[in-house]
């Protein structure tokens, strides 16, 4: 039996929504101050005020800083080969983002080794984490090929267990105008293939990638194999992408970067999460979404980073924040509330992005007195420890703590 008390936190987000005390409302933030948060085996037992904290074995004084849940960032695609930075630096100089640029990781993804790849993908996390992100969601769709589409999830499974199968990314080069013929292999032999280790089924709906009756195809062909689904759409304009996934029970569906007063109010009525990538149109120079609209239609927003080597290659939960604070009308406390309680919902996971009993023990203790900061002082390292399960996963050395 182990134990742990983290003591003196100066901010603590709980994300759990006590009961309001009369006349009041309900804070669905848990915002805590001089907070103490217990933890036994890896689960949070008992978080309170540190004046009434129980003893124990280990205790680490937060001396005043801010804690909050470790981030969930619910949508990357992390086992790639290649990089296009050149892809990245043309768009710079005014040229437009395309879903085709995928192909080019395809070639680079098929022709890397399972070594290379899991060096990567190792390295993606540990960056990841250093940020502090304790669960992550990965996608295939960098194969397109059976064995291809196998190793990228199997990969994937050696790290996390969300993992998602987008055989249904783009169609690839040697299927073009064939798109058809291309979902048959998608819910045929390679559903069968990636079906084993994947938990999730994603398409991209989007002109240039899918048709929402293609997308329909894979979607329920994944869903009768037992996966659950999710949709990348409305990134690139308007369609019924959002709309689709509503209609199919999706536990999220991403971008979100073109909605139409339809497609807020099929979320809003739904249990669909709207995962927003703000990595995306920052690096795209699309129009950022308007979160506020969102939220005040009552949809329920996750924030994710998408790190993938076309639209979005950053790894930073904290500058997906910062954006998302900045740009699309979050203020900070919804912002993080989207990037921990927010991905979990996204991910249909109760046991994270919650400080509260029961819960696992993943949390992020920043270098900074509030969750302010996060948004406040944009690019700069704030993340002091992470814990994952209770146990301390990454800590800055003494060289690189401001205390
Ligand atoms: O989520 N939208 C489709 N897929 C990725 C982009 C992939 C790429 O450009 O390589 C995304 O943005
Ligand atoms: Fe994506």
């Amino acid at each position: 039996m182990s134990d742990l008390l983290i003591t003196n936190i100066g901010e603590l987000t709980t994300n759990a929504c006590p009961e309001p005390a009369e006349g009041s409302a309900a804070d669905r933030f848990g915002m805590l101050h001089d907070a103490a948060v217990f933890i036994e085996d890896g689960l949070i037992s008992w978080v309170g005020p540190t004046a009434q904290a129980p003893a124990a074995g280990e205790v680490v004084d937060a001396a005043g800083r801010a804690v909050i849940p470790g981030f969930v960032d619910s949508h990357s695609h992390l086992v790639f080969g290649g990089d296009r930075a050149a892809e990245f630096e043309a768009r710079m100089a005014g040229q437009k983002y395309a879903a085709g640029g995928i192909r080019s990781t395809v070639a680079a993804t098929r022709t890397a080794t399972d070594d290379q790849l899991r060096t990567r993908v190792r390295r993606f996390l540990d960056e990841m984490l250093a940020q502090g992100t304790t669960t992550v969601e990965i996608k295939s769709g960098y194969g397109l090929d059976v064995p291809t589409e196998e190793r990228l999830v199997r990969l994937a499974a050696e790290v996390t267990s969300e993992v998602t199968f987008l055989g249904a990314h783009v169609v690839p080069a040697e299927y073009a105008d064939r798109g058809d013929e291309y979902v048959d292999l998608v819910i045929g032999d390679m559903l069968d293939a990636c079906a084993p280790h994947a938990k999730w089924i994603d398409v991209f709906c989007e002109t240039g990638a899918f048709t929402v009756p293609q997308s329909r195809r894979v979607l329920e062909a994944g869903i009768a194999r037992g996966l659950m689904p999710r949709v990348h759409a409305s990134q690139l304009g308007p369609g019924e992408g959002v709309r689709l996934a509503v209609e199919l029970g999706a536990a999220s569906v991403d971008h979100g970067t073109y909605l139409t007063d339809d497609d807020v109010a099929a979320l809003a009525a739904s249990d669909t999460v709207l995962t927003l990538l703000p990595g995306v149109e920052f690096s795209t120079r699309q129009p950022y979404p308007d979160a506020r609209r969102l939220i005040d239609a009552g949809v329920t927003v996750a924030l994710a980073c998408d790190t993938n080597p076309g639209s979005s290659f950053t790894s930073s939960m904290p500058f997906c924040i910062a954006v998302a604070v900045r740009d699309m009308g979050m203020t900070t406390a919804e912002a993080v509330w989207a990037a921990t309680a927010g991905g979990a919902a996204a991910l249909r996971r109760d046991d994270i992005g919650v400080v509260a009993p029961g819960k696992r023990a993943d949390l992020v203790m920043l270098d900074a007195p509030t969750r302010v900061h996060l948004a406040y002082r944009p690019g700069v390292p704030l993340v002091k420890q992470v814990w994952k399960d209770g146990v301390t996963a990454w800590r800055k050395d003494q060289h690189g703590s401001a205390a």
